[in-house]
């Protein structure tokens, strides 16, 4: 029996991190096995990758670059962590997945959606997340709190919130819209709730998928 594949997706600071920790101890607690990881990132070569992307100045990379090289990642990703943990039967619940390229680098940044599209199919074929949260919040309250958190800690990982606020609402438009383009995948969470509120919601939206 092959695991489950949950991503969380959203805009900068709006809390995934926290909520996959509490959902991840909250599977474990039902005897599931878990496994929680992140993109960028994920492998020890896409960590590396990871790199790459996250800090920096934004002009660092052009965007078709930038795409090429969260594909890299991610290819690496789901060949060395994410197949074999499904494969094992450990559900696996990864912070970003392909949803963050379509909103970040292509409505952020301008590649073209068709581009995107004919990448991802070349690099994951039809291999997709069994559920994707999509964690919406106000674009200020988002910024404020992701600075908040660089002030204490991974302080280079800033380069995506160099971006400024117009581009960073055209990204909670974009998860909102991919959301809405595939209903059967998606859920919308309302993330300006308290921690526990979001993470009932989440359980909930959990549960309801998989019969839990
Ligand atoms: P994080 O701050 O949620 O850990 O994500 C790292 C940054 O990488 C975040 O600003 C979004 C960005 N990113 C992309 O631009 N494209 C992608 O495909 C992924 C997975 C993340």
């Amino acid at each position: 029996m092959t695991g489950r594949f949950i991503t969380l997706e959203g805009g900068e600071g709006t809390g995934k991190s926290t909520q996959i920790k509490r959902l991840a101890a909250a599977l474990q607690a039902k005897g599931i096995k878990v496994l929680a990881t992140r993109e960028p990132g994920g492998s020890p070569g896409a960590e590396q990758i990871r790199k790459l992307m996250v800090e920096g100045e934004p002009g660092r990379w052009d965007a078709i670059t930038e795409t090429l090289l969260a594909y890299a990642a991610r290819a690496d990703h789901v060949a060395r962590t994410i197949g074999p943990a499904l494969m094992a039967g450990t559900w696996v619940i990864s912070d970003r997945f392909n949803d963050s390229t379509f909103a970040y680098q292509g409505v952020g940044r301008g590649v073209p959606r068709e581009t995107i599209r004919r990448i991802d199919a070349a690099v994951l074929d039809d291999f997709a997340p069994d559920l994707t949260l999509v964690l919406d919040l106000d674009v200020k309250l988002g910024l404020e709190r992701a600075m908040a958190r660089h002030k204490t800690q991974a302080g280079a990982e800033n380069r995506f919130e160099k971006f400024g606020a117009d581009f960073h609402e055209k990204l909670r438009q974009a998860f909102l819209d991919i959301a809405r383009r595939s209903p059967d995948r998606c859920r919308v969470i309302d993330a300006s709730g308290t921690e526990e509120q979001v993470a009932e919601a989440i359980l909930t939206a959990v549960g309801r998928r998989f019969d839990l």
